[in-house]
């Protein structure tokens, strides 16, 4: 998978090239290409924005600046994300959707925003990260570039993006280590037996439970056996 990012700042990447994400960049398994728009002006002071037409506050991208830099690096298969908050809400399905795109072009804008014509003519989706206003695009790009690369195989092993919260609907269960007992809280005997499926059965009421509790509005889209919507409803009238 390879990311192609548009920005203006692009030493505000350096965090995200640690841990995992930074192993599967030297694994090549990802790369993470970043563009600085900057590079594309032709103004001898590196000019990259300008006052907005009709008035208004702030300083406006330049479109062909932006455009430039997306010429140098889109292919027959780039798909242009452009992070907005006025853009489509990122979700797990949508970030299993993107990880199965080849090459992902970023753009970030900052300050006001971009001229609409160069967005009119690259832009394919707009994402935002969430309703709220951020001074750039490009905390929410490492957001996606981070959940994406999750999805690339051998990022992670197959377990953690299968048994994680969302990926069945629900929550994730409560998990313990070491030692067996903490501050007079003790494991659930259940974890401890080595009875698989008892442990298995006692994880999905758990999810179940957890997910009533923080955000019951996910269970709606949830596939429940008819013992565990007995499971919920008992959940419910023990709460009233
Ligand atoms: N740029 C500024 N705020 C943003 C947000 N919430 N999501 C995506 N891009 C943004």
């Amino acid at each position: 998978m390879k990311f192609d990012v548009l920005t203006l700042f692009p030493e505000m990447f350096e965090p995200i090239k640690q841990s995992i994400i930074g192993r599967a960049m030297e694994k090549s398994l990802i790369d993470i290409n970043l563009i600085n728009i900057r590079d594309f002006s032709k103004d001898k002071h590196k000019k990259v924005d300008d006052t907005i037409y009709g008035g208004g506050a702030g300083m406006l991208i330049k479109p062909d600046v932006v455009y430039d830099a997306y010429k140098s690096v889109k292919t027959e298969n780039s798909k242009v994300i452009y992070l907005t908050p006025q853009g489509k809400k990122l979700n797990q399905s949508k970030v299993e959707e993107l990880a199965k795109e080849e090459h992902l072009i970023l753009l970030c804008g900052h300050y006001e925003g971009i001229d609409e014509r160069v967005l009119e003519k690259i832009v394919d989706e707009e994402i935002s990260i969430g309703d709220y206003v951020l001074t750039g695009g490009e905390i929410p790009a490492m957001v996606l570039i981070d959940a994406v690369s999750r999805y690339v195989e051998g990022v992670l092993t197959k377990d953690s993006t299968e048994e994680e919260s969302f990926s069945n609907g629900l929550l994730e269960y409560p998990q313990y280590t070491k030692p067996k007992e903490f501050e007079g809280m003790k494991v659930p005997e259940v974890l401890q037996s080595g009875h698989h499926e008892n442990i298995d059965k006692w994880r999905r009421k758990e999810a179940i439970k957890t997910t009533y509790i923080k955000r019951p509005e996910l269970l709606e889209k949830v596939n429940l056996t008819d013992e565990e919507k007995k499971y919920l409803e008992e959940l419910k009238n023990n709460k009233d």
